[in-house]
């Protein structure tokens, strides 16, 4: 059944682990990510954009997703990525969503207070959960990131007045992780023994602290894609042009799960998988023009992508 993210939360921290919150957009996704879960009996939460909205339709991923929840018993939050304002807000939470995210991070402390209360007391009122966040993530195209991070991460000195004065259910915060698949430049990284590309460590004192405000409270770790090396690779060999992408290792991932977290997003694995199984496909059988043939692998990778994520990175196998 479709229910909110309360109940997944406090055994993902009472257990150390986190769920996945996995971005969709048409049926080839919702099914690889909802069979995968259903498979391993992991607790899911399937979350959709302003942009997977406009693409899909609203319509579309609703019966998507109640689609999914005919074929499996799986508990799963719908949920909505990145609202920016209360009216997309108030539009998921009319339209059967479980769970909304205000991301009024960009404007200042008292303005985003000010926004994500106003939508938790709609929220709350209709029995919806709501994501806030503190902290802005790193954009790939900003040149000057490694200068500007140190302001851009979460203040742990603010969390407590902006849980206590909003009522938010969770909190999404800012140690060190970007969106997309460029989340650091080569030069922001190391070369280790084998002359691997070695991101930055996260920031895990500022999780640390954040933690200790704020006792069994829920952490959301948004811009959590590995960019799965082998896929970038296949994309590569196969016609695409995806140099020097590079994302957030599994082992700090892993990490963050058995901490506070109890949320991480991926898109952008599901992305290079969905195009690294139709271009390994258009190159292997150029005479092919079904789109099932092709999707069917893209659906199949999602399936291997998210089925990796709940066993090695989440630890949601069986928590269901
Ligand atoms: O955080 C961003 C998600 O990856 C969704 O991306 O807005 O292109 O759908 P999108
Ligand atoms: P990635 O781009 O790292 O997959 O992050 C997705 C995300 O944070 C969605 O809100
Ligand atoms: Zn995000
Ligand atoms: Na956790």
């Amino acid at each position: 059944p479709l229910i909110g993210t309360t109940e997944m939360f406090k055994k993902a921290y009472e257990g150390h682990y986190a769920i996945g919150a996995f971005n969709i957009n048409n049926m080839e996704i919702v099914q690889g990510v909802t069979d995968a879960a259903a498979d391993l009996h992991s607790p899911l939460i399937l979350q959709a954009s302003a942009g997977a909205r406009k693409y899909a339709r609203p319509t579309y991923l609703r019966h998507l997703v109640e689609a999914a929840l005919e074929e499996h018993d799986l508990p799963v939050a719908l949920h909505l990525d990145h609202g920016a304002d209360f009216e997309t807000c108030k539009d998921c939470i009319d339209g059967g969503f479980t769970s909304v995210m205000i991301d009024a991070s960009k404007y200042s402390f008292e303005d985003n207070i000010a926004l994500t209360k106003k939508v938790v007391d709609y929220a709350h009122a209709h029995g919806v959960v709501v994501e806030g966040e503190l902290g802005k993530l790193a954009g790939i195209e900003d040149d000057v990131r490694v200068a500007a991070d140190e302001a851009m991460y979460t203040r742990p000195e603010e969390v407590e007045e902006f849980v206590s004065r909003t009522g938010v259910d969770s909190l999404a915060i800012a140690i060190g992780t970007s969106h997309g698949a460029y989340k650091f430049t080569p030069a922001q990284c190391r070369r280790n023994a084998d002359g691997v590309l070695v991101p930055p460590d996260l920031r895990f004192d500022i999780l640390e602290a954040i933690a200790k405000r704020l006792p069994d409270y829920p952490i959301v770790l948004h811009g959590a894609s590995s960019v799965v090396p082998e896929y970038v690779k296949i994309i590569n060999s196969n016609g695409g042009k995806m140099p020097d992408a590079i994302g957030i290792p599994e082992d700090q991932l892993r990490k963050a799960a058995s901490m506070a977290v109890c949320k991480i997003n991926i898109d952008s694995d599901l992305r290079l998988g969905l195009t690294a199984g139709v271009r390994q496909h258009m190159t292997a059988h150029p005479e092919h023009f079904d789109p099932r043939e092709y999707l069917k692998d893209g659906r199949q990778n999602i399936y291997d992508i998210v089925a990796h994520k709940i066993k090695y990175v989440l630890g949601s196998e069986g928590k269901a």
